[in-house]
């Protein structure tokens, strides 16, 4: 049982769990690329405020960005709704040093009672986020006063085209992701200002939104995903007032 009962989160918890290991492997292959560990380290670093311990990701998935920043010296825990995905995180964490916790928990209303942690971080997770406003206004409460959120993403599907379904994994996608669950998923198909206004609207401050070209020259350089284009990502962040 996972926490929620919504079939439409259900049918996208399905997704990510059945191609829970091929995901992790696309992942692993990319963070072995020359300087792409590095890249994701500053991509955090630089807005997490010196003093910073306790990290939320939400939407870890396999966990890569936990256990990155886990190996940084943070306190991670990772929450996903996909136990395909929570697998593959916690069949890491045994290796790691210093391992994030990694539970089952739904970002939109993370498990955790306010003031929990310093920072909230997510990577590809506002796309496929239904009922973001909700997620915002829980996300601001569970960190504590100064404490900051995180976000890194692309308006991968901001404008509808046909779903590649070449191979049983693209035709699992499009159907879990077709017209109807767009229409469930607010930052779906929005734009990088529509992301910052509902920020601000949950009472964010300081909110900034910063293009990643370094990351897009890492998959200028090495390719992408088959299926997908080389896209410049953004990263979002913001402060919950002292
Ligand atoms: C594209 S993957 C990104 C995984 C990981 N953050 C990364 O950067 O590799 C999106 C993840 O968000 C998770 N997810 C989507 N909606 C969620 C929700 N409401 N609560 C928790 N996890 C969710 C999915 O299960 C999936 O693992």
């Amino acid at each position: 049982m996972t926490p929620t009962a919504e079939p439409v989160q259900e049918a996208w918890n399905q997704y990510w769990s059945r191609y829970a290991a091929e995901y992790d492997e696309h992942q692993l292959a990319r963070l072995a690329r020359p300087g792409e560990r590095e890249t994701w380290a500053r991509v955090w670093g630089s807005v997490l405020p010196a003093g910073t311990q306790t990290i939320l990701d939400a939407g870890t998935g396999s966990g890569n960005m936990a256990l990155l920043l886990a190996g940084e010296g943070y306190e991670v825990t990772g929450i996903d709704l996909a136990a395909g995905m929570l697998e593959q995180a916690r069949a890491k964490a045994e290796r790691h040093p210093h391992p994030p916790t990694f539970l089952v928990g739904d970002a939109v209303d993370p498990p955790f009672s306010p003031g929990s942690f310093d920072a909230i971080v997510s990577r590809y997770l506002l796309w496929t986020l239904r009922d973001a406003p909700a997620a915002l206004e829980r996300w601001h409460r569970a960190l504590r006063p100064g404490g900051v959120l995180v976000a890194v993403d692309a308006p991968w599907f901001q404008t509808p085209e046909e779903l590649p379904r070449q191979t049983a994994r693209q035709q699992h996608f499009a159907s879990a992701y077709d017209e109807t669950a767009f229409a469930r998923l607010p930052f779906g198909r929005a734009g990088t200002a529509q992301i910052r206004a509902e920020w601000e609207a949950a009472g964010f401050t300081d909110v900034r939104v910063d293009p990643l070209p370094e990351v897009l020259a890492l998959d200028r350089a090495h390719g992408v995903a088959p299926g997908h284009e080389p896209e410049l990502q953004y990263r979002f962040s913001a402060r919950r007032a002292a």
